[in-house]
């Protein structure tokens, strides 16, 4: 069987300019994340500070705009001033949300410098789970305001003389969830994000808020809760956010291919809510979405259930993923980027130990487990501007999902640099994908290089002991003629095909 698709794609047929902060990612005080991940005095590669060099390498190598900051669910339990000031005076707390102790030792300060030396900027979330309006206004003075009051200068007496000037800040995190200290209704949580965002943008006008969507597609309260929380929100915060995890536990992978759908869906779903408050509203303001926690997670979930309470640090949602995961993440950012024009900016959760592209042996060695590869591509090839992909490709039907195309694919045009990069996924399972693309408005092209990440066995994976088992090669063997590319992509493969645009 011959398995085809076409793409058309057009200089001028732009989706949206793609905001750099969509290649962002997610650290929360959970599992190994932090303390074992990012942190660990007394590794022969800590600086410094107790943060592994090797960890920030395979981090600064991703170009992650921003990390999102300290939860997660952890946060609706944090009291951020635990975390300022002398390390040896901070407390040791029962930490609900993980059922862990939280030592305390990295708080705002060490986070802000580990995210210099990363290059990359926080995405700070407050807590409306135990705390309110006051802490809001609180924490912003802390990390934002220079100098003068007693916040900010309590930030210069911890040691840090220039204000943090973090700019994104989350308003709480997943609030509709029953697992959420302090769970709120769509009313209440409004409420008080209105309030908060209020205070927070009094002590610093520059920042941007989030306000939480909910907490994901199935939750009962979907649609009612957006449209109340932004019924209350509307003018006062820039972004709503979006959380959804995807996973494989009964080994349909045709199905689990196609995810990305259903993430379309939901991206289309809570614009259109925003468009209806706009609308209500009678608005000029356009609403942008944060999809701020998004990935595959189901490896670890049992695993998890088996561990004693009250450890510090220990190895919780330590997912190994595998080639197939792989495919799911690429397929997924080409959803986000088909989102450019509303999606400004997502967070694969997380980044290092949890659920996380890095992994971590404590004491020992970190490496890229197989889905950094996809998110490595997207962020490194895909900035500039998201084009409309045309596609005609061959179908699939599953149980649960119908006419699933064989290609998921778009194209990125970065006129800057004079190249047009086009991921592609063939989610065939068998066969390879005869693939053509037509660039018609670019004139003459040239292959910079066609690289691929496939691997014969769909479950392989990276690990301690092999940790390149998984790795992309640069023999796609795409083609180019003028502004035609043509390509053979192999089965159950992500490609990233590369082009010079000729002058
Ligand atoms: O990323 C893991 C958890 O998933 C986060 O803490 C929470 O926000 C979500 O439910």
């Amino acid at each position: 069987m011959t398995v085809s698709a076409k793409m058309i794609v057009d200089k001028d047929f732009i989706i949206g300019a793609i905001d750099d902060r969509l290649y962002g990612s997610f650290i929360e005080h959970l599992g190994r994340a932090v303390y074992g991940g990012i942190y660990e005095p007394g590794h022969p590669e800590a600086d410094d500070m107790g943060f592994r060099q090797d960890v920030i390498r395979l981090i600064q190598a991703l170009r992650v705009p921003i990390v999102r900051y300290p939860g997660g669910n952890f946060v609706s339990g944090y009291d951020w001033k635990d975390g300022i000031g002398p390390v040896e005076d901070r407390p040791k707390r029962l930490e609900l949300a993980w059922r862990t102790v939280e030592p305390n030792y990295v708080g705002m300060n060490e986070f802000a410098a580990w995210a210099k030396r990363a290059g990359t900027d926080v995405m700070w979330a407050i807590n409306l789970g135990t705390q309110g309006v006051d802490d809001a206004r609180q924490v912003v003075e802390y990390a934002n305001h220079p100098s003068g009051s007693y916040w900010s200068d309590l930030r210069i007496k911890h040691g840090y003389r220039e204000p943090h000037k973090i700019k994104t800040w989350c308003l709480g995190n997943e609030m509709d969830g029953p697992w959420q200290i302090g769970q709120k209704t769509a009313a209440e949580y409004g409420r008080v994000a209105q309030e908060a965002a209020k205070v927070m943008k009094w002590v610093d006008p520059t920042i941007e808020l989030v306000a939480c969507g909910s907490s994901n597609l199935s939750m009962k309260t979907f649609a009612d809760w957006e449209a109340t929380v932004l019924d209350h929100t509307y003018e006062h915060v820039d972004f709503l956010s979006l959380h959804q995890y995807y996973g494989n536990p009964n080994n349909d992978t045709p199905t689990f291919l196609a995810r990305s759908l259903q993430m379309d869906e939901f991206i289309d779903s809570v614009t259109a809510i925003c468009d209806y408050v706009k609308a209500k509203k009678r608005s000029k303001k356009k609403m942008y979405l944060s999809f701020d926690e998004w990935n595959v997670w189901f490896h670890s979930r049992e695993q998890d259930t088996k561990l004693d309470p009250w450890q510090i640090a220990p190895p919780q949602l330590e997912d190994i993923y595998t080639m197939e995961d792989a495919l799911v993440v690429g397929s997924l950012l080409i959803s986000l980027l088909k989102h450019a024009d509303r999606v400004k900016m997502a967070c694969l959760a997380q980044l290092v130990n949890v659920i996380a592209p890095i992994m971590t042996e404590n004491g020992g060695s970190a490496w890229a487990q197989t889905i950094y590869y996809p998110y490595l591509h997207a962020s490194v090839y895909g900035r500039g501007q998201a084009l409309v992909p045309l596609i005609q490709s061959d179908k699939y039907d599953t149980k649960e999902i119908t006419d699933v195309p064989y290609l998921e694919s778009i194209a990125v045009h970065n006129e800057a640099d004079g190249e047009v990069t086009i991921f592609a996924v063939n989610r065939h399972l068998e066969e390879s994908l005869e693939f053509d693309a037509d660039l018609r408005s670019f004139g003459s092209c040239t292959l910079i290089e066609h690289l691929v990440l496939e691997h014969a066995d769909l479950k392989a994976r990276n690990t301690a002991s092999a940790p390149f088992a998984v790795q992309p090669h640069a023999n796609g063997g795409a083609s180019v003629d003028g502004s035609k590319v043509k390509a053979s992509l192999g089965k159950a493969s992500w490609n990233v095909i590369r082009l010079k645009v000729n002058a």
